[in-house]
């Protein structure tokens, strides 16, 4: 069942068009991709979702409700709940604190699916284990990363979106990050993935969406949309 419904998502900045007209089915029991060139709206298309920005027309619908143009706040109190490109947290706090505030948020812990019972337990999970007294802004960037997502699971998500979680790792981060990744959906926790790298992408996503100047030009099982000609001339054969 696809969850999160989004039809004919179209957003505006003035004269310029970021989404125009985006449909889009994601399964939250699934770990799915939204690929595509700089500036071709992905983050945009994850903004409008969590409520960041409201759209300019079309529809996001959640578990049968429409969340459109709805708070980030009530958003994420229904589960939905994104990462940020870069990476984020509040940086003279010490990591336990950061995780503790966003247990405080999101969605209600008496609604199900309680999965950790303390912070400690969501570092633990994320890899970040020991280190919950260090202070935010002191931590390597790698574990930075692993922060944001730390947060993001404090808020006890029902679907998780990714903006670009590999973004600045090394070869050896990416690996640790694509098995952290995968254990999301074995903890009900289902992902939309945004990233340029195409090795995390197709090793994890069962489904690619492509995006070009904000609009959806293919989308499908990776393999198949990563030899699409209309996506291989978009990338002009740079990453894939
Ligand atoms: N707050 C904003 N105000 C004005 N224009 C914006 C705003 N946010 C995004 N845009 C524009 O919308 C378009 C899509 O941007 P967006 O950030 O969604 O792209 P992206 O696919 O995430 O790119 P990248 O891969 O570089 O992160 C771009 O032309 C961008 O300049
Ligand atoms: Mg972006």
């Amino acid at each position: 069942m696809a969850a999160l419904e989004i039809t004919r998502l179209q957003k505006k900045f003035g004269g310029v068009v970021a989404l125009n007209g985006v449909d889009l089915s994601v399964d939250p029991t699934r770990i799915t991709g939204i690929i595509g060139p700089n500036g071709s709206g992905k983050t945009t298309l994850f903004n409008v979702i969590v409520g960041a920005h409201k759209p300019s027309a079309g529809r996001v619908s959640w578990l049968g409700t429409d969340i459109t143009g709805k708070s980030p706040a009530l958003i994420a109190r229904h589960g939905l709940v994104r990462t940020f490109q870069q990476a984020m947290s509040f940086s003279t706090l010490s990591v336990r604190e950061n995780v503790t505030i966003a247990c405080e948020h999101g969605r209600p812990r008496d609604n199900g699916g309680l999965r950790w019972s303390s912070p400690e337990e969501i570092l633990d999970f994320v890899g970040l284990s020991g280190l919950g007294d260090q202070t935010a802004g002191s931590m390597p960037f790698g574990n930075l990363r692993r922060l944001g997502i730390a947060i993001a699971l404090g808020t006890n998500p029902l679907l998780l979106l990714l903006d670009e979680p590999a973004a600045g790792l090394n070869q050896t981060e990416v690996a640790q990050l694509m098995e952290l990744i995968l254990q999301l959906p074995k903890v009900g926790i289902g992902v939309c993935l945004i990233d340029h790298d195409m090795f995390l992408m197709s090793g994890l996503c069962e489904r690619l969406t492509v995006l070009n100047f904000g609009t959806k030009i293919a989308e499908g099982p990776p393999a198949a949309v990563l030899n699409d000609p209309k996506v291989k001339e978009v990338y002009l054969g740079n990453e894939l």
